[in-house]
């Protein structure tokens, strides 16, 4: 695997890899089995697979959040080389935002609630990075991770609305045995905290079974609510049932649907989503 970190050794590397089909998995690192399967599906699909690692300032709501967040660059290179990963792009904080940098994507409607309502501004700072990384490698396709199914959501509505000549995969969520998505925040859970997470997939396992049989909406979605304070948790922020296109709450169901949900354990926030 090579790996690059300027503009100009990335258009050299990319000018090498020309004539077959690229797949790019953006990252911010930290990687883990969740995102190992993005390049595996990648390989799939493609016969070649680029990656990035860049943690991306302009996401972070908490200055601190950015500071703490992992960095095993060599660690992850080793990982993404073994996935079969081809090349890498680390690019410099400067490189993606130089001093005169001015421009924001801002994609209404679906970044508003949810996430976009608990991280201000955090969505406008993805879609304008995603926006940078894809044109600046422009791939075939792009694979993101269902885990984050907002920001799937808003990256999908931003490259149909700007034609974004990349195809946007999605990529169905990796889980622990006992059901807890994987992530890297999971790290920052103590070992009770880490038992009694199992609580949040397994709430939306429940609701999801309740809504296929035609269980009121409301009622189900107050029962998960209520097994997640039931297991410790101190903060629900959201479980919803939304539109799995608009992230717009539904009360009944219609067309494709998803169960999304954001909450807090000790002081690490969790979310998770189920499709129905
Ligand atoms: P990051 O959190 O590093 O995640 C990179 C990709 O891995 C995202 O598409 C995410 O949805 C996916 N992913 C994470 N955990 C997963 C799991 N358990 N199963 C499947 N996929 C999983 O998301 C970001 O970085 C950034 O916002 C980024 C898109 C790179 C823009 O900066």
């Amino acid at each position: 695997m090579q790996t690059v970190r300027t503009s100009e050794e990335l258009t050299r590397a990319l000018a090498e890899m020309r004539g077959d089909t690229l797949a790019l998995v953006p990252t911010m690192g930290a990687l883990h089995a969740g995102h190992l399967a993005l390049v595996e599906e990648a390989k799939r699909r493609a016969g070649r697979v680029a990656a990035t690692i860049f943690v991306n300032p302009t996401q972070f709501n908490d200055k601190d959040d950015l500071a703490r967040y992992p960095r095993p660059e060599a660690d992850d290179a080793r990982k993404l080389a073994d996935a079969g990963c081809e090349l890498l792009w680390m690019p410099a904080v400067d490189d993606i935002y130089p001093q005169e940098f001015s421009t924001t994507i801002h994609v209404a409607g679906v970044s508003e609630r949810w996430e976009g309502e608990a991280r201000p501004g955090h969505f406008d700072g993805v879609a304008t990075v995603v926006a940078k990384l894809l044109l600046s490698v422009l791939p075939d396709m792009a694979l993101f991770g269902e885990k984050d199914f907002q920001q799937l959501a808003v990256i999908r509505r931003m490259a149909a609305d700007l034609n974004l000549p990349v195809e946007i995969v999605g990529v169905p969520t990796v889980r622990d045995a006992d059901g807890l998505a994987l992530s890297s925040r999971n790290a920052l859970l103590s070992a009770d905290e880490r038992r009694r997470a199992v609580a949040l997939p397994q709430a939306l396992k429940t609701a999801q079974k309740a809504i296929r049989s035609g269980s009121d909406v409301a009622g189900v979605l107050q029962k998960a609510k209520q097994s997640l304070v039931d297991a410790g948790f101190l903060r629900i922020d959201y479980v919803a049932l939304v539109d799995a296109i608009t992230l717009e709450p539904i009360d009944a169901p219609q067309g494709e649907m998803r169960l999304i949900a954001a909450a807090v354990i000790g002081s690490t926030r969790l979310i998770d989503n189920l499709p129905i």
